[in-house]
């Protein structure tokens, strides 16, 4: 499918599909989005922990990703990720990126491209404190079970791939994380919401990113 870089509202780049008129992140800024939907709703709670492990629904552009580096870089938090991504964005794509700029850690673009370069399915050891093991999988196939303290669950929007919001998909997630894990999402429809529910999470709204009014967090709380 074709990919077109853009600029998103913040300055920060992002990728959009002409085909489906969707992009990666927020039009109103994806810097912006990925800092208030996965790092102040989703890392913020785990702020007293040494250690953490995060999984990726969509590794895609990596800006989720390198942001969290860079925040287990700035709070000496030993952070193991995990990406999931079927169709990999090009090195070409990637290059033209400029999160490290927009970021205003410039020094950080090769570290950006590194992890973009790694092996996919061997853990990458970033920094001290950040690792991530890129998996090149669809989601439908993952099978992993309590390995998760926080998921960033950030598939493309339910008009253009519902099936990835549905009960099959969030059950799999739950599995995933550990007990009293959290997965932070920025889709708030109804429908996802029960999906979530029904899977077993608990599920609260949040106020969303600029320019979006809601999104909706899940925590597996099991006796
Ligand atoms: C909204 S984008 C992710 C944006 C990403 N988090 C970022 O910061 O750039 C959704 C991603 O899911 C991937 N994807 C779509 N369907 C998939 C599937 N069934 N299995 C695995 N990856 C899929 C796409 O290739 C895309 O990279």
């Amino acid at each position: 499918m074709k990919r077109e870089i853009i600029i998103t509202n913040d300055g920060s780049a992002s990728i959009h599909l002409p085909e489906w008129n969707e992009s990666y992140h927020s039009k109103h800024g994806a810097i912006q989005e990925a800092k208030h939907v996965f790092i102040k709703n989703g890392l913020d709670l785990f702020q007293n922990e040494e250690a953490i492990a995060i999984m990726e629904i969509g590794l895609g552009t990596g800006l989720n990703a390198f942001i969290t580096l860079l925040e287990a870089n700035k709070r000496q938090q030993h952070i193991h990720y995990t990406g999931i991504e079927a169709y990999p964005v090009s090195l070409d794509e990637i290059e033209q990126l400029n999160y490290a700029m927009q970021l205003e850690e410039p020094e950080m673009q090769h570290l950006f491209l590194k992890m973009h370069q790694s092996q996919w399915e061997k853990p990458f050891i970033a920094s001290d404190y950040f690792s991530i093991t890129k998996r090149k999988q669809f989601f439908e196939e993952i099978t992993l079970e309590n390995q998760f303290d926080l998921i960033y669950f950030d598939a493309f929007g339910f008009r253009v791939q519902p099936e990835l919001w549905s009960e099959i998909i969030f059950k799999k997630m739950f599995a995933a994380l550990k007990n009293k894990g959290i997965l932070v999402t920025y889709a708030c429809r109804t429908s996802i919401k029960n999906a979530m529910k029904d899977s077993g999470f608990e599920v609260e709204k949040l106020p969303g990113a600029p320019g979006k009014r809601e999104m909706l967090r899940g925590k597996k709380n099991i006796l």
